[in-house]
């Protein structure tokens, strides 16, 4: 912990963070909302790649120059925040938990150990440790896992149903937008775009397999060959279907995901089609159960028949769920429309969150 006063004006000290990938969209986000929230942020120190060594970036009226990632520097930091990919995460959280802090990671690392937590404070909050302000984690330091932004989604909306219901079975589609492959994804539908609307072919891009200006690509990450059962998924969809088990607790839980990226900027959107335990006849009695669950969010269908999209969802925190209706082929069966920021809930505001919880904030 450091010594100087938190910036919001309470006397208890400072809560130091690292935030490793802080020039990335999802590291960029957390700036914002490390600010937005108030967290009371001691020191703060951040790391991106080589290219970026020496930028400087603000923080609440400081300019803090960005580091690059080298032994002993995390030393002194309480939380260090990773959003710079799987290979940066497998080498260095460790290497911040060894020095006393908590690692909360974004990246794919770590998420299925089955000795670390993957956690979503609504969903599974309960499980995660408690710290005191001005004690260092220290020896409780430890790894904590951020899900996948399409998972988060979907289990902070499945919760409330499974905890009154219980779950059977849950299948979902989804359209992710071109965010949550980084800024460099961001980049490549905008340059795609222009060269397609002023009339000439855009060719492939580095980030996604085919063009996405204009066209959704039915693939996200790369596909299982191995002649398992998981063979002919995309490493997206698997990630969905094994994380929304852990985090639910619901080892047996038939989950089965088909990922699609779209042409959208932000937020990511789902299908999902949850057959339940028990017939539920009363849309208003499920939307009000939904309505109930942390983090939620839902448009009603007796309040206009209006629903959230993926722009809506773009710059906020909640899940918004919508066109909740039944599926008239199976008693047990719901469908709805679930949307949100994968920036926000799918990655920054998770991890801050875990913080928040972790420290009682
Ligand atoms: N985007 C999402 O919706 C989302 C959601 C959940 C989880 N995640 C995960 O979050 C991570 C980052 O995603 P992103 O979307 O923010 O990607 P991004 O926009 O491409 O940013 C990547 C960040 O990593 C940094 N970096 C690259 N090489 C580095 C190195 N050798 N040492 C330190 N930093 C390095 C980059 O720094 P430079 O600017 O210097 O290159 C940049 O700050 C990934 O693990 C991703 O899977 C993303």
């Amino acid at each position: 912990m450091s010594s100087q006063s938190s910036h919001h004006g309470s006397t208890a000290p400072g809560i130091n963070v690292g935030v490793v990938g802080a020039t990335g969209v999802v590291g960029e986000t957390f700036l914002l909302l490390l600010a937005s929230r108030a967290f009371p942020v001691g020191e703060l120190r951040l790391f991106a790649s080589d290219a970026s060594k020496g930028l400087k970036k603000k923080f609440e009226g400081r300019e803090i120059e960005i580091r690059v990632l080298e032994e002993g520097c995390f030393d002194g930091l309480d939380i260090v925040f990773f959003s710079s990919g799987d290979d940066i995460s497998a080498e260095w959280a460790p290497k911040a938990a060894k020095a006393g802090a908590i690692a909360i990671d974004n990246s794919g690392a770590f998420r299925m150990h089955h000795d670390i937590s993957l956690a979503v404070p609504e969903v599974n909050g309960h499980l995660l440790p408690k710290l005191k302000r001005g004690e260092r984690p220290g020896s409780a330091a430890q790894i904590i896992a951020n899900p996948n932004c399409s998972t988060i989604q979907l289990v902070v909306a499945l919760k409330p149903l499974a905890d009154r219901y219980g779950l059977e079975f849950v299948r979902v589609s989804s359209y992710q937008s071109v965010s949550g492959a980084g800024k460099n994804g961001i980049e490549e539908l905008l340059t795609q775009t222009k060269i397609a609307v002023e009339g000439e072919e855009p060719a492939k891009g580095r980030t996604f397999p085919k063009v996405i200006a204009f066209d959704s690509i039915p693939q996200i990450g790369s596909f299982t060959t191995d002649g398992s059962a998981n063979d002919g998924f995309c490493s997206e969809e698997i990630k969905i279907m094994k994380e929304t088990r852990k985090i639910l607790a619901l080892p047996d839980l038939k989950v089965s995901a088909f990922t699609v990226r779209v042409p959208t900027l932000n937020s990511h959107a789902e299908t999902v089609w949850v057959t339940l335990k028990k017939p539920v006849n009363n849309r208003d009695e499920v939307e009000s159960t939904l309505s109930s669950g942390e983090g939620i969010e839902v448009f009603k269908f007796a309040e206009g028949m209006d629903y959230p999209t993926q722009s809506f969802a773009s710059g906020q925190d909640p899940v918004y769920v919508g066109r909740v209706h039944k599926d008239p082929n199976d008693a047990n069966t719901w469908m709805m429309w679930v949307v949100s920021d994968n920036l926000r809930k799918g990655a920054a505001l998770n991890g801050i969150q875990i913080a928040e919880k972790l420290y009682g904030l």
